[in-house]
């Protein structure tokens, strides 16, 4: 099958979250059982586009509104991902560092949208599928679906996954004109609660819908910020597959980022030795057990109770524990934990920032990750940690759920019920008493690292769906 991911992200060459690390994974794993993956986003200013090769594919104009915009569209020569890469210059609007967080986002990804459409309505074939992630590329479905002139992409199906539904990406009808003239009597097929609402037009307008975990598709018709009753609508032709992980970029056996590779044979002189480096440079006490919290500092990841969670912890077990903390997010949890600091400096330190490399050497030399989450439709770094022979810490939610079983109920994971200050302290608790039966500790390295969580089987219960 000829598969086209669109999408605002894609690892190695722009990475926000898991996001990245999914759509950097997915088709190459779709194309190793045989299939025709290919990946299409837009041209950031990002080193992977000044450090490769390209060819022109496209050369053309978009139209929102009234404006006009040029397109440009490069191949990656080399295929060196696994997959076809393909990348939409939009000059003044996609060609910044950053992927979000710009006031225009709105006519961003709309321009992106359009101009990948206009070129894939002068292709002379169709692909078999057409595979959305989230709410940027949202718009998607209603547009072949609907609008005039991609009238005769209408029998392309297409596929929306649901990384996460708690950004839509809405925005006011003011900007309707925005999208090029379509059949008005579907103008409802856009709206969700007096907005358009990209997310939730892919809900109705797109054949089939994915969650990234069973557990959390069952939780969105409860908890979906304001989608509830959609979701619960179109339960029909929606179906939860638990994301898998690259299992070539994140193999602590092969793994270059490492002060030490190690394996099942070796992880414990393995992690010590990652860990005793990591120690050194953060100026903690490799003796004492090392807890971390790598990732977005956002309310969802119950980001905000992590400083408080930490200084308890760190009172609680005077001297006995270390914590180390890689994030960036909410500026007042930021300085929180950069002002834990002072207050333990030997036992806890902070890496305020976005940096690929740390995280790798984290899950390499931690013993116990947390993810208090509020919201968690996967999470991917739970199931690095396993493969790193880190003991999760997780709140029982979403994907957390589906991939992290209690080592009370004969698992190797510790887990708890909500996201406050008491629970994730009884967790360390445990982890605290764990961590003192040695024996036990190298006994669920050794499981956790066994457990199978490759994109393979994922790859395929994608392709089952395409075929529906
Ligand atoms: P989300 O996509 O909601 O942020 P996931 O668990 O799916 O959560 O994926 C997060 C990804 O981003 C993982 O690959 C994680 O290692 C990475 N990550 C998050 N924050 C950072 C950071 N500050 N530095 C490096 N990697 C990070
Ligand atoms: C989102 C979710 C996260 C998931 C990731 C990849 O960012 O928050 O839970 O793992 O997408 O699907």
């Amino acid at each position: 099958m000829e598969i086209i991911h669109l999408s605002a992200e894609c690892y190695p060459i722009a990475k926000v979250g898991g996001l990245g690390d999914v759509v950097g994974a997915l088709p190459k794993y779709q194309n190793k059982i045989g299939h025709m993956a290919k990946v299409v986003m837009p041209a950031y200013e990002t080193k992977f586009l000044r450090e490769n090769e390209f060819e022109v594919v496209y050369d053309g104009w978009g139209k929102l509104g009234f404006q006009n915009f040029p397109v440009r569209i490069f191949r990656e020569k080399t295929n060196k991902l696994g997959f076809d890469l393909f990348l939409v210059h939009i000059a003044g609007l996609m060609d910044r560092p950053n992927v979000y967080g710009y006031p225009d986002d709105t006519e961003r990804f709309l321009a992106f949208q359009i101009a990948v459409l206009d070129w894939i309505a002068q292709w002379e074939h169709r692909p078999d599928v057409i595979h959305c992630h989230d709410h940027h590329t949202g718009l998607v479905p209603f547009m072949t679906s609907y609008c005039n002139q991609y009238r005769h992409l209408r029998q392309i199906p297409t596929v929306l996954t649901i990384h996460n539904a708690q950004y839509q990406g809405q925005f006011g009808w003011d900007k309707l004109n925005y999208l090029p003239a379509f059949d008005v009597w579907k103008t409802a097929m856009l709206d969700w609660k007096g907005s358009i609402n990209p997310l939730a037009s892919a809900i109705k307008c797109a054949w089939r819908v994915t969650t990234v975990s069973p557990s959390y598709l069952d939780e969105i018709s409860h908890k979906a910020n304001g989608l509830e009753a959609l979701f619960a609508r179109e339960r029909g032709k929606s179906v939860g597959i638990l994301n898998g992980i690259d299992n070539e970029v994140w193999d602590p056996s092969a793994d270059a980022m490492l002060e030490k590779q190690f394996d099942l044979r070796t992880v414990d002189n393995g992690k010590r030795a990652n860990k005793e480096a990591l120690c050194r440079v953060f100026n903690l006490d490799a003796s004492k057990p090392l807890f971390t919290f790598i990732g977005r500092l956002v309310g969802e990841k119950g980001a905000d109770l992590l400083p408080e969670i930490f200084y308890n912890a760190l009172l609680q077990f005077k001297g006995r524990i270390n914590v180390l903390v890689l994030g960036s997010g909410d500026p007042n949890v930021e300085n929180w934990l950069n002002g834990l600091k002072e207050a333990f400096p030997g036992n806890y330190n902070a890496y305020i920032g976005y940096n690929e490399k740390l995280s790798h050497q984290i899950y390499a030399g931690a013993d116990f990750l947390l993810m208090p989450s509020r919201v968690e439709p996967c999470g991917l770094n739970q199931m690095y940690a396993l493969r790193y022979g880190t003991v999760p810490i997780v709140r029982r939610i979403g994907g957390l759920k589906d991939t992290v079983i209690d080592i009370g109920d004969g698992g190797f994971g510790i887990c708890h019920d909500q996201t406050n200050v008491w629970d994730v302290g009884r967790a360390i608790s445990r982890a605290m008493e764990l961590y003192s039966d040695k024996k036990k500790v190298k006994e669920i390295r050794k499981f956790m690292m066994n457990i199978d969580h490759s994109w393979d089987k994922a790859a395929q219960e994608y392709i089952n769906l395409y075929q529906i």
